[in-house]
């Protein structure tokens, strides 16, 4: 059994100042609550006060990307060894807005993956299709070269312990989520390739998520799919209130 995965990626949201205050408020929200992973991705500059605040709690951490390489001269760049010194859990790797905004190739999504997972922390590997490849017939195409610049780097002993998120970009923030259905259909396609190029029981235990315009309103439906086994949420993550209601989402 996949246990459901609810991450917050909080993107450039949140001073310092107000991630105390978010975080103290999700804190007592979801206290004691197991029976979903919950994981929050602030900005650079909150990961250390958030580990300090959910030091001791059900609230893992995230950060919302990092460089491949170990050391150097790279102005403006984090490394796996920082944020493993700070004490994240989970990386988020491949984000379309990386993509499309910082030009991040696949390859170098690839390379992330490989560099996260030798420094024990958990890589969240993005995927998805822009509107017009979606309405073109492309969608599984785009999304399956995502994924095959992963395989060149995850080795089967590493790859139950990563996650994929599927994020059709043109649901992102757009208010627009994917049908239910949609989500489920390529999660599924996606699985298939897991198991295609690894085993049905290695690809069962690995977790995809859904992206995508996902709040209080619509996670009931997409978590009653067969495969989408949990959310990355954007907007409906900076609020406390909100976010806690998708992590409660059995209830
Ligand atoms: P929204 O939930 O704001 O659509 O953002 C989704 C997302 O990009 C999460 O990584």
């Amino acid at each position: 059994m996949r246990k459901p995965l609810i991450t917050g990626n909080w993107k450039m949201n949140k001073t310092i100042t107000e991630s105390i205050s978010l975080i103290k408020e999700l804190v007592d929200f979801v206290k004691g609550y197991q029976e979903t992973e919950i994981v929050i991705c602030p900005p650079y500059t909150s990961l250390w006060v958030t580990k300090e605040l959910i030091q001791d709690t059900n609230i893992l951490l995230g950060a919302q990307n990092m460089y491949f390489q170990d050391e150097g001269a790279y102005t403006g760049e984090i490394s796996a060894s920082m944020l493993q010194n700070i004490g994240c859990d989970y990386v988020i790797v491949g984000h379309s807005e990386r993509r499309e905004y910082f030009h991040e190739s696949s390859q170098e999504v690839a390379w992330k993956v490989r560099q996260a997972l030798s420094f024990g922390i958990k890589p969240i590997i993005c995927v998805g299709e822009k509107l017009e490849e979606r309405e073109s017939g492309s969608a599984r195409e785009v999304v399956k070269e995502e994924i095959e610049a992963i395989f060149e780097v995850l080795k089967s002993q590493d790859a139950p312990g990563v996650v994929f998120a599927y994020e059709p970009i043109w649901a992102i923030g757009t208010g627009k989520s994917a049908t239910s259905k949609d989500a489920n259909d390529m999660i599924q396609y996606i699985r298939n390739l897991l198991k295609e190029k690894y085993s049905e029981k290695i690809a069962e235990q690995i977790r995809i998520l859904y992206g995508g315009s996902v709040k209080p309103e619509n996670i009931k439906e997409l978590m009653a799919e067969s495969d989408i086994d949990g959310a990355l949420v954007g907007g409906a993550s900076l609020k406390a209130l909100a976010f806690s209601q998708l992590v409660k989402f059995r209830e």
